[in-house]
């Protein structure tokens, strides 16, 4: 691990997740009837609108049974569930930080997608999978954490079989202000390395990639922090929220990334691209 990897790995340890999960779950599973995979999406969808978001980007990879997909910063595992339980799909995730990789396979175990889902830990610029070994590729809000993003997209593009698609779905930057934080990714700017929307997408093609999709989710993001407010101002946290993952200042961090959108500074955008 570089000596960034393990400050950014740091920055998502909060070291009693798996207790602080159980709780809440064991209080959801009280007071609902929704399968397994649902009630935990308030906790390990760690993007800019959760399940939707999720369920958006899905729409645009064509997913079928079988298909090998691999989700790069996965996280907790929340996306890997997901597309698994939903589509039938084998879903590998591979993650820094080796308390999510923990409980996101804990997790996966206690829903009975074991079968289908395994997260092991690793870095996206070094990925433990072999050339040309998977259909689908998916990042969900990981590249803010990553400087090279030509090393990253090179990395992609080496797993992803020919004809395979990726979808990007992560935080970029619009417009120049500075931004606040701390937000989610990041406490400060030296683990922060937001990218352009150009950037992107000729770090995309230099990887031999064609990208087929760029679109703003400016829209999708305002709602959702806009209804986070106002049910944190109603009832307060819910017993699965992303407090859990976000630590003691998540309400700064929600409050700054809300505020970095909204001056036009930053938001999130989808890309498609397809491998040749
Ligand atoms: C905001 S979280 C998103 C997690 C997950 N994709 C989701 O949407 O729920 C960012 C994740 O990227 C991971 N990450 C950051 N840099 C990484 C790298 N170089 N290699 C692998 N994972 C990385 C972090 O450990 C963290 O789990």
């Amino acid at each position: 691990m570089t000596t960034t990897e393990a400050k950014v790995a740091n920055h998502y340890t909060n070291g009693a997740l798996q207790s602080a999960i159980a709780a809440g779950w064991a209080k959801m599973r009280d007071n609902s009837d929704a399968a397994p995979v649902d009630l935990l999406a308030g906790v390990d969808e760690f993007h800019i609108g959760g399940r939707p978001a999720t369920k958006m980007v899905c729409e645009q990879l064509n997913l079928s049974p079988g298909l090998r997909v691999l989700d790069v910063g996965c996280g907790l595992g929340g996306a890997a569930r997901f597309m698994a339980s939903t589509y039938d799909t084998i879903v590998e995730g591979v993650d820094l930080t080796p308390e999510y990789v923990s409980v996101g396979n804990t997790l996966t175990h206690e829903v009975g997608l074991s079968d289908k889902v395994g997260l092991v830990e690793g870095s996206a610029l070094e990925l433990p999978k072999a050339d040309a070994s998977f259909d689908r590729v998916t990042l969900f809000h990981v590249g803010m954490n990553i400087q090279d993003k030509a090393l990253l997209f090179r990395e992609i593009a080496r797993v992803l079989k020919p004809g395979g698609r990726l979808a990007v779905y992560d935080v970029m930057r619009v417009g120049e202000q500075a931004l606040d934080y701390p937000v989610a990714w990041a406490q400060d700017e030296t683990t922060s390395f937001v990218g352009t929307v150009p950037a992107y997408k000729s770090a995309i093609e230099a990887a031999g990639l064609s990208v087929t999709l760029e679109a703003s989710k400016k829209e999708l993001a305002q709602e959702f922090f806009t209804k986070m407010k106002a049910r944190m101002a109603e009832s307060g946290p819910p017993p699965l929220g992303l407090h859990l993952v976000m630590g003691q200042d998540a309400g700064l961090k929600a409050a700054n990334m809300a505020g970095n959108i909204a001056k036009g500074a930053i938001a999130p955008v989808l890309l498609m691209a397809v491998k040749p």
